[in-house]
């Protein structure tokens, strides 16, 4: 510990043996029910809850702490149907050009396609954007490992809004440069994710998928 650099007492809980046991399965349980959501009812979801996941998503961990992160709250319907109209435009000329058929093939399941009727549908989305690098009194500054931080954040962000009972889908329309001129992001920042969210609508159905278990997807050495 140096002088010059301030350190805290760390806040750190422990649980004894059993409850540990019950906070990991209820985590995993609820966890487990989060699917993506891609029907959703126009109904506001409360600012507040929105703006704790947010703070959720920002107490991520981050390359030498830079939070290389912004998290744009669009909410506006005409920004939003101007963004679902750039981003239909990138997802047809995807879908009918650009994706090889393996591709194509491995989306079928899904029963997704070009149309993006989610992004007027539900009541907000947020864009999250990677900053490559900060600027400081018109310096650049370097970032580090930001593709990791910003995964990382927008993990926690979904985990976040999903224990609120915010349903999500996240979207990567490709190429997603539209998303920084229409939101007029300054040039260090990269869109990275658009996260849809709100209200599934009623008797929502989706994808019947299966995920990898434990065996699969553990290994102890
Ligand atoms: C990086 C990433 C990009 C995704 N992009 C899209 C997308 O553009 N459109 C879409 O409908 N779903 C997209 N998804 C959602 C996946 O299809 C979905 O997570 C997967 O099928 C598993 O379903 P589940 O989330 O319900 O468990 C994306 C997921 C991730 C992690």
């Amino acid at each position: 510990m140096s002088e010059e650099h301030k350190f805290v007492t760390l806040d750190y809980r422990e649980y004894p043996p059993e409850e540990m046991k019950q906070r990991a399965e209820a985590f995993y349980k609820d966890m487990d029910r989060r699917r993506t959501v891609r029907d959703y009812t126009d109904r506001e979801v409360p600012l507040e809850v929105i703006e704790n996941a947010v703070r959720t998503a920002g107490t991520a961990p981050s390359g030498a702490h830079k939070q290389p992160w912004t998290f744009v709250l669009v909410r506006d319907p005409e920004i939003r149907q101007k963004i679902r109209e750039a981003a239909e435009v990138e997802e047809k000329e995807s879908y009918q050009h650009r994706m090889p058929q393996t591709w194509l093939d491995d989306l079928a399941p899904l029963g997704t396609d070009w149309h993006k009727p989610f992004l007027t549908t539900c009541p907000a989305f947020i864009v999250v954007f990677a900053q490559n690098y900060a600027v400081e009194e018109g310096a650049k500054k370097k970032h580090y490992y930001v593709q990791e931080s910003v995964g990382i954040a927008v993990g926690m962000l979904i985990a976040a809004l999903h224990n609120a009972g915010v349903a999500t889908l996240t979207h990567t329309p490709s190429p997603m440069g539209f998303l920084g001129e229409i939101l007029e992001r300054p040039d260090n920042e990269r869109a990275y994710m658009l996260l849809a969210l709100g209200y599934p609508v009623s008797d929502c159905k989706v994808p019947d998928l299966e995920r990898k278990g434990l065996e699969e997807i553990l290994r102890v050495v």
